[in-house]
């Protein structure tokens, strides 16, 4: 039962035994007994009460009250598709992931882009973040790249991550607005964790309001790792390149179009697979001998700064097409569970604080999301490789295990772990030297937060600097405390002084002050963290 072959078929063939057709069907109850009429509940009378015994009214209002479960806390709205990924050349030299050793291989992929901020039925051309993540189930294992279309993140810990959404999210008393960064509690949070310059850079531009999803890039935002077979290492980031070219809409567009079509980017995808119009996306890496990690100004740790492609390039390594459109929006795209920690030998992790905390987070919340610990058995999260170990029961399990042991070690059953070896292929973790105390601290070397905003803004034409100011006083201007909109002022006047002061003076406050040398050290709140010193630095 373990010999299987992965090919772009695969999970379309294991998907294919889950499949209901019901159309043309005759009805029945869930326990397969037909029902003989569906308009009227049984009564005792033709005007009297609704009898207790009605097995088929219980039954179909039950499962009707039960069918809504929570959005996501993040990323609800969100659309998604099938395909595969096809590999150029041969990444042995860095990795040993088998996917990306046989030119010409390809694996199933299922990919679910989404906002940010809004709720699951907000419109969808809102300026944002959008979320770009690949589920691809390899002959390994699943690996997920859960990545977004803009290379940098908000913050630098995960520890932050319920403080930014907090301030992100529509405002608790009142619920408004669904658009992210027009409103008190979004800027408020800006002026107070500076590291976010870089990210609200991107997120001002033209980034942010992507005209359809086949043209946006994706990244995967976090330095990991690659190791080859002799268990050598290279830092990577992954980039996600739209063969189609980058495009954006322009922001009047963005606007009537969220009120004339809300679905315009899942309607624009849909219909394009529909047609056979395949989105297809390139699959790149920037990679760094582990040697190289301190020659940069910045340190590689940081999500909130991007490996400048002029000095690490992009190598295009694979392609991914996306060429089928789900059967059912709530069984894949809503029960779909992605997760950073999802790896395959070959590909591991760094010591970079976002991704660290991810880790924990994303299993965490599709416990509840998605009811218990069973959602891996699922038909949209299951690999395609089977899987075997001594976890049993709990909500919704599907699988029946057979056999009387359920532990490890036993002589019994024989069911054990694999070695590393190519043969057997066990996932073993990089074995990283760390040392170090135990500190709440940012290391210094994090502490530089406006020089890649500058870069950014300086690589911008003039109409992208333009639609910048004009993005930043629209979305600051609907920040109602002028206190905050200042000291937003203050904050970027360290990215470009000519630029926050044309916002300062479209939003009614004053233009930065020129005497802000030190940028890393412009409000107590951040003198406070930066002072603090790793000792490991
Ligand atoms: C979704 C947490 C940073 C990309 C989510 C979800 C959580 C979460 C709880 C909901 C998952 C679900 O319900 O299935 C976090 C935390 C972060 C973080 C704690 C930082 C500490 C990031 C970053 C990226 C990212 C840096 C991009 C590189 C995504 C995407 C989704 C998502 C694309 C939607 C996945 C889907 O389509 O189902 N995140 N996130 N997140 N996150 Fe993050």
């Amino acid at each position: 039962t373990e010999n299987f072959n992965v090919n772009e078929a695969s999970k379309d063939k294991q998907l294919e035994q889950y499949r209901a057709d019901d159309q043309g069907e005759k009805l029945t109850t869930n326990q397969g007994l037909r029902v003989s009429e569906d308009e009227h509940s049984l009564k005792a009378g033709v005007r009297g009460p609704t009898l207790m015994e009605d097995f088929h009214f219980r039954e179909k209002m039950t499962h009707f009250d039960h069918e809504r479960i929570p959005e996501r806390v993040v990323h609800a709205r969100g659309f998604a598709a099938h395909g595969h990924f096809e590999l150029y050349e041969s990444m042995a030299p860095f990795t040993k992931a088998k996917f990306l050793q046989e030119p010409g291989s390809k694996t199933p992929v299922f990919v679910r882009f989404s906002t940010v901020a809004g709720s699951r039925g907000s419109a969808e051309t809102v300026r944002d973040v959008r979320g770009f993540a690949t589920k691809f189930y390899t002959e390994e294992g699943n690996f997920d790249l859960v990545g977004n279309n803009i290379p940098v993140f908000f913050i630098q810990d995960a520890i932050k991550f319920p403080d930014l959404i907090h301030a992100v999210k529509p405002e608790p008393h009142n619920e408004m607005p669904q658009a992210a960064s027009a409103h008190d509690t979004f800027w408020d949070f800006v002026a107070n964790n500076q590291e976010t310059a870089h990210m609200i850079m991107w997120h001002l531009s033209d980034r942010a309001i992507p005209r359809s999803f086949r043209m946006m890039e994706g990244f995967g935002v976090h330095t990991f790792r690659f190791v080859n077979e002799e268990g050598r290492a290279h830092f990577i980031k992954f980039h996600w390149k739209p063969v189609i070219g980058v495009h954006s809409l322009v922001w009047d567009e963005a606007q009537k179009i969220s009120g004339n079509d809300p679905d315009f980017l899942r309607r624009d995808l849909w219909e394009n697979i529909d047609k056979g119009n395949f989105p297809e996306y390139e699959l790149g890496v920037q990679i760094l001998p582990e040697e190289e990690e301190f020659k940069f100004d910045f340190d590689v740790l940081d999500p909130t700064k991007i490996w400048p492609e002029e000095i690490v390039p992009v190598k295009l390594i694979g392609k991914m097409t996306l060429n089928r459109n789900v059967d059912n929006v709530f069984a894949e795209i809503e029960q779909v569970a992605f997760h950073p920690g999802h790896v395959v030998p070959g590909i591991d992790f760094t010591n970079d604080p976002l991704l660290q905390g991810r880790l924990f987070s994303y299993t965490d919340t599709q416990l509840i999301r998605l009811g218990g610990p069973n959602f891996h058995e699922l038909p949209i999260n299951r690999p395609v490789c089977p899987f075997h170990n001594n976890q049993r029961d709990g909500y919704g399990r599907q699988t029946i295990n057979v056999g009387q042991v359920s532990y490890h070690q036993n002589s019994l059953a024989g069911n054990t772990p694999s070695p590393a070896n190519p043969e057997e292929g066990g996932y073993v973790h990089y074995e990283e030297k760390v040392e170090g105390r135990k500190v709440r601290a940012r290391s210094e070397s994090f502490n530089d937060f406006f020089s890649q905003a500058k870069l950014f803004y300086n690589s911008m034409s003039e109409a992208e600097k333009k639609h910048i100011i004009d993005a930043f006083s629209f979305e600051l201007g609907k920040c109602k405390s002028k206190d905050v909109r200042q000291q937003v002022v203050e904050m970027f006047g360290n990215v470009d002084t000519e630029m926050a002061t044309s916002v300062a003076k479209k939003i009614g406050v004053k233009p930065p002050s020129s005497t802000q040398v030190n940028v890393t050290m412009s409000s107590p709140a951040l003198s406070q963290s930066n002072t603090k010193k790793s000792p490991e630095t």
